[in-house]
């Protein structure tokens, strides 16, 4: 019978749980042994590995985090790691490896293939959405929600002090999760990395949209939704130059790891279903050293390197959409 094994590593996402469950209940149903490694490549190295089973799953699906938990592992990607990895591989006997991760992940990955004869499929579990080759990662829809539910509250407080609002979301070097929660939380202003190119400019764009705004109608409030690592200086320094330019009073607010935890909404735990299912189907079939993704409602087997050859676009009309959103509040 087949060994199938599961980790998680990188950035735990909402939704990485459900697709846990659905690999183990794939499995149980075509006879394969199933086992996780834990704390992502570091249980490969150490090594540290769990049997999982169908009653363990009982009540997975909604759950937040990682049963498996997650790291970062620099070791694994040097030679000596990727041969204790392979070497522990061959030891338990396993014929496919399932990573669920984002394209750091996927670089180990694939790295382990020149070592390893087993079969590699990675899935992607991520909140950034910055993985290529699939319209959407595992983690990513909870974050936008987690992200606008939050950006609602600081509207409030924003709107009954007519105060600036800076809000730093995540989303690594990649502005879908920022694009996404901007949007749907109706916020003023946005600034991702993608359509961000100059600061001086972007705050002249701020101070001449809030001073339209006051002279029509009196004291408003402003939220701008700021990505992480784009802005000189960060979301304090940027709180710090709106009000310089404009007079008002700015407050930051860094939704930080908030954003990473909590029950995932159904379109991760579906999406979830759909990968781990998928990759338990392609066990014994000769593909390996893959990402299964989806792309336009199909599920799609791409090579792995694929998902970081290239940066993922936020899409053509990414550019629209924000100035739409930097518009609809007052249609002004
Ligand atoms: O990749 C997920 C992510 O949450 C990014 O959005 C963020 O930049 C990074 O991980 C934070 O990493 P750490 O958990 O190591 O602080």
């Amino acid at each position: 019978t087949k060994h199938v094994a599961v980790l998680t590593s990188g950035g735990d996402a909402p939704g990485m749980n459900a697709c846990i469950r659905a690999i183990v209940l794939s499995c149980e149903r075509a006879g394969y042994r199933v086992s996780g490694f834990l704390r992502g490549y570091n249980g490969l190295l150490e090594p540290d590995r769990i049997t999982l089973t169908a009653e363990r799953m009982h009540n997975l699906i909604q759950q937040g985090g990682t049963i498996l938990h997650s790291a970062r592992c620099e070791r694994f990607c040097e030679e000596d790691g990727l041969k204790l990895a392979a070497r522990h591989l061959n030891e338990a006997e396993v014929d496919t490896l399932i990573v669920i991760g984002g394209d750091g992940s996927f670089h180990g990955a694939h790295a382990l293939k020149a070592h390893w004869q087993g079969q590699i499929i990675g899935l992607p579990g991520t909140i950034d959405n910055d993985v290529d080759g699939t319209d959407a990662t595992i983690g990513y829809y909870t974050a936008i929600e987690t992200a606008v539910n939050s950006i609602d509250k600081v509207r409030d407080t924003a709107d009954a002090f007519d105060r600036v609002f800076v809000v730093e979301v995540m989303g690594r070097h990649a502005g879908f999760l920022g694009l996404s929660a901007a949007l749907a939380s109706a916020s003023d202003f946005v600034i991702v990395p993608e359509l961000f190119s100059e600061a001086q400019a972007t705050l002249a764009q701020i101070r001449q949209q809030i001073m339209q705004r006051q002279q029509r109608r009196g004291p408003v409030s402003y939220v701008i939704v700021l990505s992480e690592h784009v802005w000189p200086g960060g979301v304090t320094r940027l709180c710090e130059e709106v009000s310089d330019i404009t007079g008002l009073e700015a407050r930051p607010v860094t939704l930080g790891h908030v954003q990473r935890g909590g029950s995932p909404v159904s379109q991760d735990r579906i999406l979830a279903v759909k990968l781990g299912t998928h990759a338990v189907s392609l066990v014994g079939k000769d593909v390996t050293d893959i990402m299964v993704g989806i792309s336009s409602g199909a599920v799609v087997n791409v090579p792995l390197q694929t998902t970081w050859q290239k940066q993922k676009t936020l899409g053509e009309d990414a550019r629209a959409t924000a100035l739409c959103l930097m518009n609809q509040r007052y249609q002004d």
